[in-house]
């Protein structure tokens, strides 16, 4: 009966573990593609903005319905998985918007949107860390 018991909590906090690194993972890449997003209009480099933008979005799916948002929210902050879905929906929207905008050379337009994406990144930073 302990040995189930240990194998069972064991089980339990590497599934923690698991989240924890594809959280940390996925947040470098929101993070690196947000960075290219930011260098491609500072240098004027359209090409860096849509890879960033594609980075973003792939890591972003990580937050597809609120069940998965919440699942990688502190405990203590789970029953906000909805605010924290919003932003991750705003990032999708604004990223959308950013390539529409880009596409048709509206360059500030895009930046706009670039900032929405920020925006939103803190959105659910703000609930994750009690800002
Ligand atoms: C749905 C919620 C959510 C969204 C949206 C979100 N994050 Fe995060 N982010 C988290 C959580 C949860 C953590 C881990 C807890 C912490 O660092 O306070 C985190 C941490 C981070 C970290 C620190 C990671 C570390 O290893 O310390 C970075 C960098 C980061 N996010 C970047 C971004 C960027 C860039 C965006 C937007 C493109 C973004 N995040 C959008 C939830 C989110």
């Amino acid at each position: 009966m302990k040995m189930v018991k240990i194998l069972a909590l064991s089980a339990l906090l590497s599934v923690g573990a698991m989240a924890d690194e594809t959280l940390a993972l996925n947040m470098s890449q929101m993070e690196n593609g947000l960075s290219n997003v930011q260098k491609g209009f500072l240098y004027n480099a359209p090409a860096l903005i849509k890879g960033g933008v594609s980075e973003i979005q792939k890591a972003n799916a990580l937050f597809h319905n609120v069940d998965a948002s919440k699942k990688y929210l502190p405990k203590d902050k789970q029953h906000m998985s909805n605010i924290a879905f919003n932003a991750a929906k705003r990032i999708d929207s604004a990223s959308a918007d950013l390539l529409k905008a880009l596409n048709k050379k509206e360059y500030s337009k895009a930046s706009q949107s670039y900032s929405e994406i920020v925006n939103a990144c803190t959105a659910c930073h703000a609930v994750v860390r009690g800002w």
